[in-house]
């Protein structure tokens, strides 16, 4: 398989031979130059003996590709992507998904270990799903008269007229190209014949029509749209929601925070009398309000509305923070207020240790239960699960 160097004027276009001692952060594999520096090769697995063409060389650090694979790993696989390599959007479509969920494993530890001083529970599980078509929301980029994803290390965006990763209703609405006219648009697939979409300037009216969606999760229709923030695996996230579900338990009083549209609120609801959601993005209220219509639905950064409530007294508290993980005043705030069970979901290991080692440290949390669940294959991408107890 051939990488295309990236476009960007390198520092150096130097070949080296080198073998990959592990897979690093981010899908890329870690190996040494002979001088001691780390070098991240893409398109290199664990093991295998490479040529390697240098695109950054750094005072501490250098980066390249792997242009021929001199001794292949045995869990090499074939992309199935015309645009692999390319498109920024997948990184690992060169490994089995079997390799995949070993790295994920082999990441989130070495991040605990390193971040938060911290062993996962031995044999700590990972739920996952297909290995493609399995991607029902996208945000995509208009690139000539079609659409495209974003090159991989810069700005531009590739025309792509399918994605191996979405879902074969996504696929069709790229096809479709319902709106000509739109720089990006935002599409969304609820597994059960309807795709909605949202662009930035949608009339009323035209959202009413396009843009509102629900998705049925066991029971329950969580009522969302194509502009808010939905989970993108619809396949793997009901075994995100039976750990939640089996983690929360029932009890008094729930808080949800950066919940979205409600979304672990609406699927625990039954089990509690009085809750709580919040979030930040003002257009989930109305779909919260639809949800979990006897809760208290807040729309409000979390960390703002914890400096501004008494969040104590509650059995169980859910975070589900974006990437950047929790506010440091939020943090503070919730430690004091001290829930029975904290339950901290998260799409980036990384902010999640770094997380976990101050709630550890400073407020004598122990993990309970750790789950991770492989939304995101061929991607470095993962999400975890964390329940969380003080000791
Ligand atoms: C990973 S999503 C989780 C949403 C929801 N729990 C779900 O599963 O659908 C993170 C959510 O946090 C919201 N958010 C980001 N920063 C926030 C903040 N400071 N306070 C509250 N919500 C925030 C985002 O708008 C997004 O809806």
């Amino acid at each position: 398989m051939k990488y295309r160097r990236p476009k960007r004027a390198l520092n150096s276009a130097e070949t080296v031979t080198l073998r990959m001692e592990r897979m690093a952060q981010g899908g890329d594999a870690l190996s040494h130059l002979e001088d001691g520096r780390v070098c991240f090769v893409s398109g290199a697995l664990t093991g295998e003996l490479a040529e390697v063409v240098l695109s950054q060389n750094k005072k501490d650090y250098a980066k390249g590709f792997a242009k021929k694979i001199l001794e292949p790993s045995e869990f090499r696989t074939t992309p199935q992507c015309p645009f692999y390599g390319k498109c920024g959007g997948c990184s690992l479509e060169h490994a089995t998904l079997e390799f995949q969920l070993e790295s994920y494993r082999a990441s989130v530890e070495e991040l605990f270990r390193r971040f938060a001083k911290t062993e996962l529970p031995a044999g700590w599980k990972i739920h996952s799903g297909s290995p493609y078509g399995y991607r029902n929301r996208a945000r995509l980029v208009r690139v000539g008269k079609g659409f495209g994803f974003r090159e991989t290390q810069s700005h531009r965006v590739i025309p792509v007229s399918s994605c191996k990763v979405l879902t074969s209703g996504i696929n069709k609405a790229i096809a479709e190209n319902v709106f000509p006219n739109v720089p990006e648009l935002s599409v969304f697939d609820n597994g059960n014949g309807k795709i909605s979409y949202y662009y930035k300037g949608m009339e009323s009216a035209e959202f009413e029509k396009f843009a509102m969606n629900s998705v049925q999760i066991e029971d329950v229709s969580i009522s969302m749209d194509s502009a808010s923030f939905f989970q993108s695996n619809l396949e793997v996230l009901p075994e995100l929601v039976k750990t939640v579900k089996k983690a929360a338990g029932t009890g008094e009083y729930l808080i949800d925070l950066f919940s979205g549209v409600g979304f672990f609120a609406t699927v625990l609801q039954k089990n509690f009398k009085k809750i709580v959601t919040v979030e930040r993005d003002a257009n989930a209220l109305f779909h919260a309000n639809k949800n979990v219509p006897g809760a208290h639905n807040v729309s409000s950064p979390a960390e703002d509305w914890l400096a501004q409530n008494d969040a104590s007294g509650a059995d169980v508290l859910i975070v589900d923070p974006p990437r950047t993980g929790l506010p440091p005043s939020a943090l503070e705030a919730i430690a004091k207020a001290d829930p029975k069970k904290l339950l901290y979901v998260s799409c980036d290991p990384a902010t999640l240790a770094r997380d976990f080692r101050l709630l550890s440290e400073n407020f004598g949390y122990k993990i309970l239960n750790a789950e991770g669940f492989a939304f995101y294959p061929q991607t470095p991408h993962f999400e975890m699960f964390l329940e969380l107890k003080r000791s």
